[in-house]
């Protein structure tokens, strides 16, 4: 069974508190338990949320030497600054695929700059909670 590491950055451990009209009613939590239902037999899934920038950093670092097929990260707002998760990234040799609730570039001028994404093989954002699901799907077929 392949396995997955899926990095959530800073404010995404407020999932279904937070915004619910732009990122859903579910918690993170709600979505990792949702999303391995659905993946059962088929993918294992690690799970790991941090709002702290170089925590990220070293949770990407400690992957190289893991055993992992793919990782999904939303980088949240880190995904619009973040030259250091972006080189963090480029490290690894497994495919990353960058995730993101929501439909970035319909919203705010800042959220249009994607600096991670460059590091990232695929981008999937728009779809909600989903996002997570077809990203590794797109991995095990
Ligand atoms: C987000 C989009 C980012 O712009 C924002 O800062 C987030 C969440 C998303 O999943 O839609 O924290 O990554």
């Amino acid at each position: 069974m392949k396995k997955f590491l899926i990095i959530n950055g800073p404010n995404l451990n407020m999932l279904g508190q937070r915004e619910p009209e732009v990122y859903g009613k579910d918690s993170l939590d709600d979505i990792a338990k949702e999303t391995q239902e659905k993946l059962k037999g088929k993918a294992e899934l690690e799970w790991y949320q941090s709002n702290i920038e170089g925590d990220i950093v070293s949770r990407i670092q400690k992957a190289f030497t893991e055993k992992f097929d793919a990782l999904v990260i939303n980088p949240g707002g880190y995904a619009h600054t973040s030259v250091a998760i972006h080189d963090a990234l480029k490290i690894l040799k497994i495919p990353v695929i960058e995730v993101h609730l929501s439909q970035v570039y319909k919203r705010e001028e800042f959220r249009h700059t994607l600096l991670t994404a460059k590091a990232a093989a695929a981008i999937i954002s728009g779809l909600g909670k989903d996002v997570y699901h077809i990203a590794i799907l797109s991995q095990i077929n």
